[in-house]
């Protein structure tokens, strides 16, 4: 068979994980030809790819980001979009096409199969751990240890000097990595999208650790955190170019609010893209590379339309329409039972 691959949204650690396992499935195991498209969906428009062998994908399970680059944005964003891509298809005689991509990349993905009767199979990645349908997606563990690590160093440096620590992680939708994170690098509180803060609240929280005698202490936020209604209020934000609201200002936001209310000192650390970079863990790399075998065998089988994930241990198939639109949030329960526990 003839297939294209194609890396779409942010990146993550894990992505050239995935593309080494397709190569070396399709091209040395099955003889089939697979090409990489560069940058998403403009690779697709443009008919800009590569054709992806053993030496080309030497040497990059480990190695963070994407050789074939990514980009936001959607063929449907151009009036000829779809057109263009059902001509790519024809004119490399493509059998089918692996879409390694977040919500946003496994919509566009699933419409061109449903709506326009294009052959793709998903793969789901992000760091934050967003994609309903699947138990994890890769990037997200290796973002999870970056964001401990950074908290684990944080809490010296804070009680050296006695202050609150707010530290903003990724999470636009969904506070995986805040949750995760916060629980296993031992967060005074933990603010997700998912569960509006009282700002009081977390203030005193703080000052009940203190009272107890502990000194220092470390709030994780994640950037989409937002506040309950009619505590206080969040400066108008502005749109991106891709149309989402600019965030990164939560944590500044917050910090002079507990510092007013708590009288201790407060410092803002905002990880961004760091989570995003470098090498994946060992779990991350095992994950992206079973996903990716799991991909070309699903290519094989035809199971257009559907992407791999993992459910209870086992990568199987789903529909990639249940991704539409839709993000996966937290647990709650481990939320309220696990990391509330630990909070103050
Ligand atoms: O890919 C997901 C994500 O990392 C979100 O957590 C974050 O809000 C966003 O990407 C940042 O996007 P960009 O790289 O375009 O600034």
């Amino acid at each position: 068979m003839k297939f294209g691959v194609l890396t779409g949204g942010g990146d993550c650690p894990g992505l050239n994980a995935v593309i080494r396992a397709i190569t070396r499935k399709a091209v040395d195991v099955s003889g089939d030809t697979v090409i990489g498209f560069y940058d998403s969906w403009d690779g697709v428009l443009e008919q800009r790819y590569i054709n992806l062998d053993t030496l080309t994908v030497r040497g990059i399970l480990p190695r963070g980001g994407t050789i074939l680059g990514t980009r936001r944005g959607s063929p449907f964003d151009k009036p000829d979009g779809v057109d263009r891509v059902a001509q790519t298809f024809k004119d490399l005689k493509l059998d089918g096409l692996i879409v390694i991509g977040g919500n946003g990349s496994l919509t566009v993905a699933s419409m061109l199969h449903t709506k326009h009767g294009l052959p793709m199979i998903g793969v789901p990645k992000t760091i934050d751990n967003d994609v309903v349908g699947t138990d994890a997606t890769f990037g997200f563990q290796t973002a999870v240890q970056i964001a401990t690590d950074a908290i684990d160093r944080l809490h010296t440096t804070a009680e050296s000097h006695d202050r609150v620590m707010v530290v903003e992680v990724m999470g636009r939708d969904a506070g995986w990595i805040a949750l995760h994170a916060g629980i296993a690098g031992g967060a005074t509180a933990i603010l997700v999208p998912e569960v509006p803060f009282d700002i009081d609240d977390v203030s005193e929280i703080v000052k009940r650790r203190h009272n107890r005698g502990r000194y220092a202490s470390v709030v994780v936020v994640a950037e989409g955190a937002r506040p309950k209604s009619g505590t206080f209020e969040m400066p108008e934000r502005k749109l991106d170019r891709y149309g989402r609201e600019q965030l990164g200002d939560i944590a500044h936001v917050i910090a002079p609010e507990i510092s007013a209310r708590t009288g201790f000192e407060s410092r803002v650390v905002q990880l961004g893209h760091i989570q995003r970079g470098g090498t994946p863990t060992s779990y991350d790399r095992v994950l992206s590379t079973r996903f990716g075998l799991a991909a070309v065998d699903a290519v094989h089988r035809k199971l257009f339309g559907q992407m791999v994930v993992l459910k209870s241990g086992e990568i199987t198939c789903t529909d990639m329409s249940v991704t539409a639109n839709q993000t996966k949030t937290i647990d709650l329960t481990l939320f309220a039972d696990v990391a509330a526990t630990f909070f103050g």
